[in-house]
């Protein structure tokens, strides 16, 4: 079925097996070239790449396809950007760079003459988003004591997946803050929210509180039928909810920038899977459950009503302990809900529910979800499990999503390093990236199109709008090593390089042109 036809790298190819090399590997016909790794200098003001990377949108500058604002996230650093910890306890040095390492990176890319990926170190938009980088608050925590009567905070950390808006900005979901968070002495209030940037703009970032504070892991931007603005997010923890946000307002293409208003007010609604249905999280709800005579705390929720009763006070206590109001409202909790991504041909969503051991889901599985009328706005929907990992699939723990114009979902995989080449890991091999039709003979079939290094998850699968270059970022190769003379991995093996660096990298195919 599958042999190198076109430039696109959404063609056709041969797939791969799983492998154990320290290598990305590619098809027959495809390439890769390392844009940036953790480290290498952005601009000319010296600001390096973070560590960790994962989420990657490319916005096009001038409509090109082979230049523009790549956006990478950083989400975790570990011993090759910050040094051994000693008795889990960092070193003030440490914590500086931990800060350093995490948030974002702006930088300008662009494919030269020979069809190679190089960054552009001279760009006027690379800059560095960092956990010391002031960002301001909307919505209804902003101000609140639910967030120590914040306005702005103190930067972003923990940045997994992300989102491209419809008015071209990128948003940018704080994940695990909570070590970082604590060892750096920051309110924690302050991070688990959705944050947006404008690469074009530096002065422009925003922490959306109206979008809930939990273990974000990604936004998926759509239109309801009405045009008002809807985002789905997962909850990266076990037995945590989907949840999706819409807007009040509605869309207008002509006002640009100025829609990020609507992410400021709307309703944040959690999904039930026992009935189908969409469940708002809101005080009023949140204080009618707890009204109620014959109330009974759900799974998860340890605290007494009493206590429930002086927390849950306005919509910003809400949105600060979202995880618990949204069990509360009747929110069913899932298997590591991870990356989502709406059906650009049908409206159908699509979530990775990576694994959840708690209920041996050890491999996860695709979840899809239809909404009635395929309306994005529906309070009602019916789902299906579209695909599920294992030996027969070929794929374990899925993460993070991206859709090419057939209709294939571009999955990676995120087998912990600790149980990669073992047990019921083995057949596996090393974390991959999987093409998985989602109509057709070949509809939930998984194709293998690329094998990471030791160690490392792959992250960030972003098309370039023609789809001859997909970006992706290879997270924490030699992730096990625990001396820094004898790392498990060495990839991306540059000369001279004597330890692994989480990079991003442009796959193309070779006969571009
Ligand atoms: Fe950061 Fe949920 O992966
Ligand atoms: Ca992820
Ligand atoms: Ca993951
Ligand atoms: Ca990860």
């Amino acid at each position: 079925l599958f042999g190198f036809k076109t430039n696109k790298v959404s063609g056709y190819f041969n797939p791969i097996g799983p492998s154990k090399e320290d290598k990305l590997i590619l098809p027959n016909g495809f390439k890769y070239d390392v844009i940036a790794a953790m480290d290498d200098v952005i601009n000319k003001d010296g600001d390096k790449f973070g560590d960790g990377s994962d989420y990657n949108a490319f916005l096009p500058i001038d409509g090109s396809n082979t230049r523009g604002l790549l956006v990478n996230n950083h989400e975790y650093t570990g011993i090759f950007s910050v040094g051994p910890i000693k008795d889990g306890q960092m070193t003030a040095e440490q914590i500086q760079k931990n800060l350093y390492y995490q948030g974002m990176s702006v930088i300008e890319v662009y494919r030269d003459e020979n069809g190679t990926w190089k960054m552009d170190t001279k760009s006027k938009y690379a800059r560095r988003i960092t956990g010391f980088t002031k960002i301001e608050l909307t919505g209804p925590a902003r101000g609140n004591a639910a967030v120590g009567n914040a306005t702005t905070v103190q930067g972003t950390f923990a940045n997994c997946s992300g989102g491209v808006t419809l008015w071209n900005t990128v948003l940018s979901c704080e994940e695990n803050f909570t070590e970082t968070a604590v060892a750096s002495k920051l309110d924690v209030t302050h991070y688990g929210w959705v944050v947006e940037i404008d690469p074009f703009d530096k002065s422009f970032l925003k922490k959306h509180t109206a979008l809930g504070r939990f273990s974000h892991e990604n936004t998926a931007m759509g239109l309801a039928a009405d045009g008002r603005v809807v985002v789905y997010m997962g909850d990266d923890k076990k037995d945590a909810c989907v949840y999706k946000f819409v807007s009040n307002g509605k869309y207008d293409k002509a006002k640009g920038r100025a829609n990020s208003a609507l992410l400021e007010s709307g309703t944040l609604f959690v999904a039930n899977l026992k009935f189908g249905k969409w469940m708002a999280v809101t005080i009023d709800e949140v204080l009618k459950v707890l009204g109620s005579e014959t109330f009974k705390a759900p799974a998860g929720v340890t605290a007494k009503r009493e206590d429930l009763l002086k927390k849950y006070k306005t919509q910003a206590d809400i949105v600060v302990n979202c995880a618990e109001a949204a069990l509360l409202v009747g929110g069913t909790p899932t298997d590591r809900p991870e990356d989502i991504e709406i059906s650009p041909f049908d409206n159908t969503v699509f979530i990775c529910h990576t694994n959840n051991d708690l209920h041996g889901n050890i491999h996860g599985h695709i979840t899809r979800i239809f909404e009635s009328g395929n309306d994005l706005g529906a309070l009602e929907f019916d789902f299906e499990i579209f695909a599920a990992g294992g030996r027969q699939s070929g794929f374990s723990s899925p993460d993070n999503l991206a859709f090419d114009s057939n209709g294939s979902l571009w999955v990676v995989t995120d087998i912990s390093s600790g149980s990669l080449n073992k047990g019921v890991h083995q057949s596996f091999m090393n974390n991959g990236l999987f093409v998985i039709p989602t109509s057709g003979r070949d509809k939930g079939v998984a194709y293998q199109f690329a094998s990471g290094p030791v160690e490392c998850e792959m992250t960030g699968p972003f098309f370039t709008p023609d789809e001859q270059t997909l970006f992706l970022s290879v997270q924490h190769p030699g992730e096990e090593t625990t001396d820094l003379n004898n790392p498990t991995s060495r990839w991306p093996h540059r000369a001279g390089d004597t330890k692994p660096r989480a990079a991003v990298v442009a796959i193309s195919g070779f006969n571009l042109g």
